[in-house]
């Protein structure tokens, strides 16, 4: 049996992630979508929320589940039997960083290999700070995100400005 990861922040899943997941899911048995934490990233949702977010936007896919992810991506890759974990590529931009994780956690972790999955075009400009940025300032983001994950970006911004009022 082929077990894919499909590590990532998710603050929060797009239709690029799950435009990815759907792919992963042609090529593997079983999927587990991983929340990770990145320590240079300052995350709007916190790690529980975000879990819950993809919970939800994962509910009606075969073969795929959420799991908190604490630690190294390669010490997780190889406790969970992971055959492979799996990236996103959306342009040249993405790709020195990818790869120095990549050839990083493979030393670590020489039984995983690591798979680069590219999205639909359709998706190639969007990533979770651009949405964030537009739903901030009150834009529409139906095209980007799940209907689940509009609601979630209104309620905290609502939230963090009645904070700030
Ligand atoms: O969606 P992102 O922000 O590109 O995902 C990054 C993530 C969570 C996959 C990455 O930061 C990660 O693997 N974090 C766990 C710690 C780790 O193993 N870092 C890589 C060392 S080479």
């Amino acid at each position: 049996m082929k077990r894919g990861v499909y590590p990532g922040t998710f603050d929060p899943i797009t239709y690029g992630h799950l435009d990815i997941i759907k792919r992963a899911l042609d090529i593997f048995d079983e999927l587990i979508v991983a929340i990770g934490e990145n320590p240079a990233k300052n995350t709007l949702f916190s790690a529980e929320e975000r879990f819950n977010i993809v919970r939800e936007a994962i509910e009606d896919y075969p073969n795929t589940k959420v799991m908190m992810m604490e630690g190294l991506l390669a010490h997780f890759a190889d406790e969970v039997q992971a055959s492979a974990i799996i990236r996103g590529l959306r342009a040249l931009s993405d790709f020195e960083h990818e790869f120095q994780m990549a050839l990083a956690n493979r030393k670590m972790n020489p039984r995983t290999e690591t798979i680069f999955l590219m999205p639909n075009e359709k998706y190639s400009y969007l990533n979770s700070t651009m949405v964030k940025t537009i739903a901030s300032m009150g834009g529409k983001v139906t095209s980007f995100v799940p209907k689940s994950v509009e609601k979630a970006l209104k309620e905290k911004y609502k939230s963090k400005s009645s904070k700030n009022e």
